[in-house]
């Protein structure tokens, strides 16, 4: 187990910003930075992450919490993982409570099967730098292809032995578990025989977005030998699942963000020639279609993908179909033809760097133009004409975002030399063409791609309980709290002391115990924790123990509203220049509680009114509901003060 001094140092030193960074664009928008949630497919962004209060929040599917919790979310982390990652990432050296063969079975499957693709990656490093048989073979073979020691290096490429059991034999030796070795998919075992998946073949190691690596892909050494596959893979195990990864991200990640565009291409060795040319935001999706979660991976970094893909007619049409995934999940999409016979990796070696580049850059196209260019080429047939216009307009259906769709409309027309509305006529029809086979006339009006008359929605005046509107306002006085406990409301001038927000909190609040439990819990940590001096802060509270306080934290500080961006900068004036806002704001939100609780108190008044037997009773219930009535009146009076003010 990881001691506590370490994983105190950790939440110390990780920043939520850095954090995230790594996954997801981050903008900026006031104080804190937004983007699209990386959890679902959202046009709009709903994911928050304010660095002051070190948490994330995502409004799409209610998930928030500190850097511990994002890298769990996002990543599907264990919490131990997650805090090995972030030692690592901040340098914090990992001291352990126990003696480490005690660690080592407590370690979950998971963690063990990491630790022996990461002992097989090292073994094929060794064999192929190291081992006769593996510098002869392997790295020749490596050399020959035109890949230099340190692209080998960086993308830890080794060699397997030319035996049966070369790396059970090593595992064995090291020490590890042979069952692990089988379940992570380097072993085979059939008919009581136990033998290496992997042998006499150069390997490419498969990591995760974090590094690790999680399968291998091995080439044969010889083309002509035509028994055997040109490259085996891992199968599926726990730790791979070959739909979700896109092979080159952990490298290229950085490198996608900060361009803001990611190359997409088939093979391994085409990403790391690419890497070695100079061009390092690629990843391959290894020979098969794209998926959804690969798309949501890439869609992590950028909006944009170029697409590379083999000047064969097979290649072209392969990509298509990625396309029109990619259009459908938001991206923006160009590629780059290669000459016949090409593939990104013969021909960026072909060119060598800087002319492969400019390459690149004079010749993607965007998707319309890439499309009209390959259905051009088979003449002027009226009848291909018509189809190659279907099938582009086809691909522009898919767009999501209205205005892109209209560009595209556009550019299409000009380069097709059709009539605008024509286009759209036929765009039209695809679309409800789609939503009838899909049995979904109903929700043609709401498609967005559609140009409809606008249909005012009638606004329901919600009706709130009083129940409902108790909670509401324990909230919004509990949110004051969280956010602003700290700062000064009366300060003697120029002093830097005074009267905090939490001793006007609490002397307001009186007695007043919340409803809703965790709210009350809430309540009660700050009261316990004032009784001994302190004032919790925002991390206290998110990294409490019971979850239900740590979620609530997080949602009630980061408040769908404050996201938007008037109100975070009117939040900052409030909260940088006026301290008398933030008094009178919390002794509204806890008047308005006071309302409400008075309201529920006359409503459960009435009821014994009507249940009462004697007349003593009746009277006393009278007299209640006349003091209750007045109470409720200076409220409301002082309310309208406060709020019109
Ligand atoms: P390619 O045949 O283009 O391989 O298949 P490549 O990586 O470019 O290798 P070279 O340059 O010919 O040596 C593209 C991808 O398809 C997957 C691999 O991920 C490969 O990188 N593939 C191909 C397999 O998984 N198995 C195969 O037998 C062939
Ligand atoms: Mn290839």
């Amino acid at each position: 187990m990881i001691n506590d001094r370490t994983i105190e140092e950790i939440k110390n030193r990780m920043d939520i910003y850095e954090v995230v960074s790594d996954f997801v664009q981050l903008k900026k928008a006031g104080s804190s930075y937004k983007a699209l949630s990386p959890f679902t497919d959202e046009k709009t962004p709903s994911f928050n992450v304010s660095p002051s209060k070190g948490i994330f929040k995502c409004f799409s599917t209610g998930k928030g919490g500190d850097a511990i919790t994002f890298l769990m979310e996002m990543d599907g982390l264990t919490y131990v993982e997650a805090l090995r990652y972030l030692a690592d990432k901040y340098g914090v050296a990992i001291q352990e409570e126990s003696t480490s063969q005690e660690y080592k079975d407590a370690q979950s499957e998971r963690e063990s099967l990491f630790i022996i693709m990461n002992f097989a990656k090292e073994h094929f490093v060794k064999n192929l730098w190291e081992v006769a048989e593996g510098r002869n073979i392997g790295l020749t073979y490596f050399k020959e292809r035109g890949f230099s020691e340190d692209t080998i290096k960086n993308f830890d490429l080794g060699y397997s032995l030319d035996q049966w059991q070369g790396l059970i034999d090593a595992a064995d030796s090291g020490g590890y578990n042979q069952d692990y070795l089988e379940k992570a998919g380097l072993k085979i075992v059939k008919d009581d025989k136990a033998y290496d998946r992997f042998r006499g073949r150069v390997v490419f190691p498969i990591h995760n977005i974090t590094g690790k690596v999680i399968a291998f892909g091995a080439r044969k050494l010889k083309d002509g030998d035509k028994k055997s596959p040109k490259y085996i893979n891992s199968p599926e195990t726990e730790l791979y699942h070959k739909s979700k990864i896109l092979y080159g991200i952990f490298q290229a990640k950085n490198e996608i963000r900060n361009l803001d565009n990611c190359y997409l291409v088939e093979g391994y060795t085409d990403v790391i020639s690419l890497a070695q040319a100079g061009v390092k935001n690629v990843v391959a999706s290894s020979g098969t279609a794209l998926t959804e979660d690969q798309i949501k991976l890439i869609k992590r970094f950028t909006g944009n993908v170029t697409v590379l893909f083999d000047g064969d007619k097979a290649g072209i049409k392969a990509s298509m179909r990625g396309i029109d995934m990619m259009l459908e999940g938001g991206l923006n999409v160009k590629s780059v033809p290669f000459p016949e016979g090409e593939d990104p990796d013969s021909y960026s070696k072909a060119l060598g760097s800087n002319a492969f580049k400019e390459y690149l850059s004079k010749e993607s196209k965007d998707f319309i133009t890439f499309k009209t260019d390959v259905y051009m080429q088979d003449g002027s047939d009226p009848i291909k004409r018509a189809d190659s216009i279907r099938e582009i307009v086809n691909s522009i259906a898919k767009v999501p975002d209205p205005i892109r769709r209209t560009v595209y409309i556009q550019e299409c027309s000009s380069l097709l030399k059709v009539d605008e509305q024509t286009l759209i006529t036929e765009l039209n029809k695809l679309i409800l063409k789609t939503h009838r086979e899909g049995n979904q006339v109903a929700n043609v009006l709401k498609d967005s791609r559609i140009i409809q008359p606008s249909i005012p929605i009638p606004v329901q005046e919600k009706v709130v309980s009083i129940d409902e509107a108790i909670k509401t306002q324990e909230r919004d006085s509990l949110r004051m709290l969280i956010n602003y406990g700290e700062e000064l409301v009366e300060e003697v001038t120029g002093s830097g002391v005074g009267y905090r927000l939490v001793d006007y909190f609490m002397a307001e609040i009186d007695d007043i115990d919340f409803q809703v439990p965790v709210y009350r819990e809430i309540l009660n940590l700050y009261r316990s924790a004032l009784e001994k001096g302190n004032i919790l802060s925002i991390s206290d509270l998110v990294g409490h123990d019971d979850r239900a306080v740590s979620q609530a934290a997080v949602d009630i500080s980061t408040e769908r509203y404050e996201v938007s961006p008037n109100w975070n900068d009117k939040y900052e004036i409030q909260v940088s220049h006026e301290r008398d806002t933030l008094k009178s704001s919390t002794f509204t939100n806890i008047l308005r509680l006071k309302f409400r609780i008075v309201q529920k108190m006359i409503n459960e008044n009435m009821e014994k009114i009507k249940l009462a037997q004697q007349d003593s009773e009746i009277e006393e219930c009278l007299q209640i509901q006349k003091d209750l009535k007045a109470m409720e009146m200076t409220i409301a009076q002082s309310l309208g003060n406060v709020t019109t003010k």
